[in-house]
């Protein structure tokens, strides 16, 4: 895209019924990615989070801990998911909660102009309901167990739990009115919904056709009331998926809303449904344009299922950033699972890429850089001499990983550009092994190829942090900083990071960007 544009991206707004674990984590650093790398290339980003503090999940929580929902929501988010963002460095621009005003009266006007305008309807509903999911289910979702606490009953796939019968008289949303619309959305916006095995699994489900969508509840009251009908409140998805509009001013900011509205959103895939049915319906229904696409990432997976806090596997990413630190734990999930696909995360795993590439491949290389320029330079970038073939070839590979990367960020696939990136990592110290700085030291008839070695190499090191500051921004900082780059490393084009030509001075790191972690094996435990 080009410098300027829009660029509004989306996390979910996660549950407050428990604390949030590194499967949660990993939805918002994709998402902190993205923003940093279009920040960095000038673009007009605006990153959006939040919490979804409605519905009966919320409410049954806050009963079983003696409290009110709201009185938990506001505990959950200010000791819980604010924290979170710290503790993994989110450059969030805004966090919305679903039980804010400027929500639930942007929602109103939602739902009133749907209403006025014939897409909502009375009725009477019977189904299975599984308050795990905060969804209707189809005999298709469900499962019965042979033996155990729950045999022969019906249960959520998803939870293991026993589903609910509901009968009420509801609020219904003419979703089916919008089948033919949401097919051909898919054929024409191909990108729409990715990656492609989310985006078939979707028209499949879509073609099979649409029921009408009950969006209301009368036998709770946690949630937004409908205005027409104050006995009734709004189904929690319908509320919940409206926070990517009403966080930029739809119906109380008209000009924020366009200037920020359709946004990229990234979701679980296991919520990809409703954001790619039920949420462009919505708003088709209301005249508003659909989100730019909607992209389904893969489960983190612990012994072959997917993490989760209720089936007790759920890791805290504190658990991680106290021993690896938080670069580490955000490089680690996105260079390791292919964005789009599942990963199992393992302790081994982890470490040993810690050791390889933070450790040994990058901080290693510029803990030599910086202190090869201290030793046989004091500390001055010297001026290069004439180019030879062999440094050509790394000003070669600063440009095209600067383009192969942009190119990968602008397909989402964040994997893809950390791969891309790391292979100027590998040329570099590859260029050092053959070129041996510490052999031209010792003979001053060396002296100009000696400037240019280290030249080349400091300004490959500026490459590497322009381009690796949207991903380890702490240690990108750092070096930045100790390579004598000025300004602020978050404030250099990360779309021209090939062009940095360097500072006059570098300084020796106070400490390795990422030190040796001896006692992995304690974190492991
Ligand atoms: N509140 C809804 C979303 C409403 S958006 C309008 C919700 N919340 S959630 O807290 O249960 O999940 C939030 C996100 O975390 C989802 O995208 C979900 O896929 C993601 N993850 C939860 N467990 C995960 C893994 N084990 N692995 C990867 N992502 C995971 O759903």
């Amino acid at each position: 895209m080009a410098a300027g544009e829009s660029f509004y991206i989306a996390t979910p707004i996660f549950y407050v019924n428990d604390v949030p674990h590194i499967g949660h984590a990993y939805t918002e650093v994709a998402a902190d990615v993205l923003a940093r790398w279009h920040r960095q290339a000038g673009d007009d980003t605006w990153l959006l989070t939040g919490t979804d503090e409605h519905g009966q999940k919320i409410l049954r929580t806050a009963v079983a801990n003696d409290t009110t929902p709201k009185a938990w929501a506001d505990k959950l988010v200010a000791d819980a998911w604010q924290p979170l963002l710290k503790t993994i460095n989110i450059s969030n621009d805004d966090f919305i909660r679903t039980t804010e005003e400027r929500h639930e009266k942007a929602v109103t006007i939602f739902l009133q102009k749907l209403y006025d305008d014939g897409f909502i309807y009375s009725g009477e509903y019977e189904g299975y309901y599984c308050v795990g999911c905060e969804e209707y289910k189809q005999l298709d979702d469900l499962m019965e167990l042979p033996s155990g606490d729950y045999a022969g009953r019906l249960l959520c796939k998803i939870h293991s739990i026993p589903v609910e019968v509901l009968k009420e008289k509801n609020y219904f949303f003419r979703m089916s009115d919008f089948q033919q619309r949401l097919l051909d959305l898919y054929e024409l916006q191909p990108d729409f919904i990715q990656p492609e095995s989310v985006r078939n699994e979707i028209i499949q489900f879509v073609k099979q056709g649409l029921d009408d969508l009950s969006i209301s509840r009368s036998s709770f009251d946690w949630g937004i009331t409908i205005p027409w009908d104050h006995s009734h409140v709004l189904y929690v998805w319908f509320d919940a998926l409206l926070n990517y509009i009403t966080a930029v001013g739809y119906g109380t900011d008209q000009e924020n809303f366009e200037r920020r509205w359709p946004a990229v959103q990234l979701v679980g895939k296991d919520i990809a449904r409703f954001h790619a049915v039920i949420w462009p319906a919505m708003l088709m229904a209301a005249g508003l344009p659909v989100p730019r696409k909607v992209f389904g990432h893969g489960w983190l997976l612990v012994g072959g299922e997917k993490m989760s806090k209720s089936k007790l596997t759920g890791i805290a990413p504190s658990e991680i950033t106290d021993t690896f630190g938080v670069d580490a734990f955000r490089y680690y999930f996105m260079r390791a699972i292919s964005f789009g696909q599942d990963g199992s995360f393992s302790w081994e795993d982890l470490s040993a890429r810690y050791q390889a590439e933070l450790a040994n491949g990058f901080g290693n290389l510029a803990s030599r850089v910086i202190a090869m320029v201290s030793r046989y330079r004091q500390g001055v970038i010297p001026n290069p001499g004439p180019f030879t073939e062999a440094d050509e070839a790394i000003r070669a590979a600063e440009r095209r990983v600067t383009l192969d990367a942009d190119a990968a960020i602008e397909r989402l696939a964040i994997h893809e550009a950390l791969a891309s990136i790391w292979t100027l990592v590998d040329e570099l110290n590859g260029y050092i092994t053959i070129q041996e700085p510490w052999a031209l030291s010792k003979d001053p008839a060396n002296a100009e190829r000696l400037d240019t070695v280290l030249f080349t190499i400091v300004r490959g090191l500026g490459t590497l942090a322009v381009l690796l500051a949207p991903v380890i921004p702490d240690a990108a900082a750092k070096l930045w900083a100790a390579i004598g780059g000025s300004g602020a490393v978050a404030d250099q084009d990360v779309r021209a990071a090939y062009d940095w030509t360097g500072a006059p001075t570098v300084t020796a790191l106070e400490s390795p960007l990422f030190p040796r972690i001896e006692q992995v094996e304690t974190a492991s435990a």
